[in-house]
């Protein structure tokens, strides 16, 4: 399609040298002692600094939930009874193990990968006032390098990460909307470089984008939904670094968010689609470019978030929707995957994003949502039977952009990692949660 032009090695950049995996071996005893003593001093002071911060309250009750929004496209009846839990011994206390502070950026995406492989996960941010990406290299402990400055020639609002040229190293990819639309890939040589390379999309405003293999051939694609016009598009990943032109699958309306899910056959897939009007479709795939089936389900507002995962350990993939109000939702899949059933979770508070995590280490992925304008992000356990206890919310004192899980000093406890914006200056938060 003549839309469609690439442009290549547009960038390099390099990374500072780190210290190697052998000296943080030799020198673990003194970190782990270091590592205590540290913690030990960031929590006084931390407490000392922030006065309000964490408030665990466990709920002896679970949330509730809205039986008459639920809605079911099978007749399995399961139950979305909710029930006492005795999850009283988990009374985690959030607190903060790192705070940066950044003037005249404005921090927005934020993936976490291991960039330089060393087992630590180090952060990259995307930087919306000054077209740039920031990679902060984790030197374990707690402790973060200067950020690593790749200026880009575009602003890109939403960063995500995959291998996609095979060669065992997770790249970056981000995507920058509006006019100057574009999908910027910077390829991670493990040598502490990224080359990068562009592939513009002059016409079509970028709304979006899923990485993952649709046509089977271990190469990652990438399928792009466009906010100026409806359908849904797929350039296939052709190896040695090269696409395809884009090949178009018929919808008949606008898309805001979508995950592709069920992908057992060359070219055949199921998607999650988010309207624009906010409700929420499973569409079934053929092989013809086409989708031959759809079930909807109403949403209570519009939908921010779309995650795949099996949420109540079942084997069978489920769909955690959030949206931009005082619940969240889960449409957990059945015992074959053309069944679901849907079950809307209230909470106490308006929400912006929502991540999941194993967040006390009991094998059950728990979900937090956060909230840009109240500053919160709050907790809600996985205690099994497809139930939640609302749990501890935090505040802080910046606007809320994003925010991951991951376990970023290696404790086996999943961190939580904040970012957001104060005008202009831009924060990150590294939240501990201990019991
Ligand atoms: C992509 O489309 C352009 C223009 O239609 C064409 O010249 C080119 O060969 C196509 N590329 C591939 C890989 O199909
Ligand atoms: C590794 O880094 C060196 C020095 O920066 C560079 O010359 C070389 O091309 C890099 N190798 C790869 C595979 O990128
Ligand atoms: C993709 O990877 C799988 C698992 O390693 C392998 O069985 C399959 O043959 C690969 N497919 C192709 C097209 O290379
Ligand atoms: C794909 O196949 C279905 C069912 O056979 C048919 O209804 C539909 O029109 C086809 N779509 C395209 C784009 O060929
Ligand atoms: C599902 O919702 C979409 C968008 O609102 C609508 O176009 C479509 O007809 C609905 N499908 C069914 C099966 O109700
Ligand atoms: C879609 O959302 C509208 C509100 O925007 C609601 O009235 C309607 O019932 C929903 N449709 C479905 C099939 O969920
Ligand atoms: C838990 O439920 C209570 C009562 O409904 C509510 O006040 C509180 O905000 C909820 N907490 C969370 C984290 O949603
Ligand atoms: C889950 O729910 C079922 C039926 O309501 C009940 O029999 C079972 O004990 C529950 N499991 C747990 C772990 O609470």
């Amino acid at each position: 399609m003549s839309e469609s032009e690439n442009e290549n090695n547009i960038g390099q950049f390099t990374l500072p040298e780190t210290e190697s995996s052998l000296f943080h071996r030799k020198k673990k005893f003194i970190f782990i002692i270091v590592a205590t003593l540290i913690v030990i001093t960031i929590a006084i002071t931390v407490s000392v600094i922030f006065t309000k911060k964490a408030k665990p309250t466990i709920s002896p009750t679970t949330i509730t939930i809205d039986t008459s929004a639920t809605e079911t496209t099978t007749i399995l009846t399961t139950s979305t009874d909710s029930y006492l839990t005795t999850m009283n011994e988990w009374s985690p206390t959030l607190s903060v193990i790192k705070r940066y502070e950044f003037k005249n950026s404005d921090f927005q995406s934020m993936v976490t990968v291991d960039v330089n492989e060393d087992n630590h996960a180090d952060i990259v941010i995307g930087d919306e006032r000054q077209s740039r990406i920031l990679i902060f290299l984790n030197s374990a402990n707690n402790q973060f390098n200067d950020e690593i400055i790749y200026e880009t020639d575009i602003i890109m609002s939403s960063l995500f990460k995959a291998d996609m040229n095979n060669d065992n190293k997770i790249d970056l990819i981000g995507i920058s909307g509006g006019p100057n639309a574009a999908i910027n890939f910077l390829y991670n040589t493990g040598n502490e470089t990224f080359y990068r390379r562009k592939v513009i999309k002059r016409d079509p405003r970028i709304k979006n984008i899923e990485l993952v293999d649709i046509n089977q051939d271990n190469y990652t694609d990438i399928v792009i939904v466009y906010s100026n016009k409806p359908d849904v598009y797929i350039i296939f990943n052709m190896a040695n670094e090269d696409f395809s032109n884009q090949t178009k699958y018929e919808m008949k309306y606008m898309i805001n968010h979508f995950k592709v899910l069920n992908i057992n056959d060359n070219q055949r897939f199921n998607l999650i689609v988010a309207h624009e009007d906010q409700n929420v479709s499973i569409l079934f795939g053929n092989y013809n470019q086409s989708f031959i089936d759809e079930v909807n389900y109403s949403t209570k507002s519009l939908v921010h978030t779309i995650l795949l995962n099996d949420i109540d350990s079942d084997d069978n993939m489920d769909i955690i929707i959030g949206n931009y109000n005082f619940n969240f939702q889960i449409v957990f899949g059945e015992t074959s995957d053309k069944f679901y059933q849907s079950v809307v979770y209230s909470v106490g508070l308006y929400n912006t994003f929502l991540r999941i995590g194993d967040l006390n280490n009991d094998q059950r992925l728990d979900i937090i949502l956060g909230d840009y304008a109240t500053k919160k992000i709050s907790l809600y356990f996985n205690v099994g039977n497809r139930t939640f206890i609302n749990s501890t919310i935090y505040s802080t004192n910046f606007n809320l952009e994003n925010a991951q899980l991951v376990d970023i000093n290696n404790d086996g406890y999943m961190e939580i990692i904040l970012i957001g914006t104060d005008s202009i200056i831009s924060f990150i938060e590294i939240l501990s949660i201990y019991s």
